[in-house]
């Protein structure tokens, strides 16, 4: 396996490459989300790449871009063990030579951006999707594998796949939760003891409100005010419906509903997300 930090390196190493490529792009702290989405790439391709970047244009000023956990030589090892043919980890001058102030951007329309995730962190899918198109052109890559926690970033990447016209298929890959069901994320590092046993409290919302939309009669308010009692402790950002399919906020629980959770944890204010389908 190699691991490269330079765009050249990194084309030459491309060029030689027989076969399909598969691309898992991340900001590290690997976990065993990513490793399902790895394993998955290095099983349908011929080659599987593992991009390492922690993106700084998709962080707003207050987030943590500078504590966001970076560990390049166990996230690497993972990668090898894995199967994975090349790591690739560039520096910021690398991916941003003429600085980040003069980046010309791709920005996901209004209508996908201003709700969910997108409405407390302004200009944050541009950053992802730029970065993503950035990774799909040196990569040269046939498939990407995202997971579907961050959904509205999943949505948002097929969209400009199909906008504008990028050659790769996107393979989402579902949800991998701890035993107790709390979902996986780098940012599950953060957690006090206490904050973690609050933050199962997200996936426990979800599962019930799975339950509670098998009886028909169930309405959007009454599972909002279900999931609030069981959050309780949290700092709710939003509890949302959308249909899977449009990502359009819906006005009533049907089929098709996705439903999206954001919160916080009261000490160390860890942003958490999780999402679940109300119906198989
Ligand atoms: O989901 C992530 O880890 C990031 O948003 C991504 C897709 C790697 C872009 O920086």
């Amino acid at each position: 396996m190699k691991i490269l930090d330079n765009i050249a390196d990194l084309k030459k190493e491309i060029s030689s490459l027989k076969g399909s490529i598969g691309l898992v792009p991340t900001m590290g702290a690997l976990h065993k989300g990513h490793q399902s989405l790895i394993e998955k790439a290095v099983n349908e391709n011929d080659n599987a790449i593992v991009s390492i970047f922690v993106n700084p244009i998709q962080f707003g000023i207050n987030e943590d871009l500078d504590k966001y956990p970076r560990c390049l030589a166990s996230d690497s090892k993972l990668c090898e063990e894995a199967g994975v043919k090349i790591v690739f980890a560039p520096k910021i001058s690398q991916m941003y030579a003429e600085g980040k102030e003069n980046l010309t951007l791709i920005c996901p329309p209004y209508s996908a951006v201003d709700k969910l995730c997108g409405k407390s962190r302004i200009g944050h899918f541009d950053g992802v999707a730029s970065v993503v198109a950035k990774l799909f052109n040196l990569t040269k890559a046939n498939r990407a594998y995202f997971g579907q926690k961050d959904a509205q970033q999943l949505f948002i990447i097929q969209k400009m796949v199909r906008d504008l016209n990028f050659d790769i298929e996107i393979i989402p890959c579902p949800i991998v939760r701890e035993e107790d069901n709390l979902a996986l994320s780098s940012r599950n590092q953060y957690l006090t003891k206490s904050e973690r046993a609050l933050a199962l409290n997200i996936s426990k919302a979800l599962f019930e409100a799975k339950k509670l939309a098998k009886t028909n009669t169930i309405t959007k308010r009454a599972v909002i005010d279900n999931s609030l009692k069981i959050m309780e402790g949290l700092e709710v950002e939003y509890i949302e419906f959308v249909d899977i399919n449009t990502f359009e906020i819906q006005d009533e629980i049907n089929k098709n509903t996705l439903m999206l959770i954001a919160s916080r944890t009261p000490e160390t204010k860890t942003r958490l997300i999780d999402n679940m389908k109300l119906f198989d």
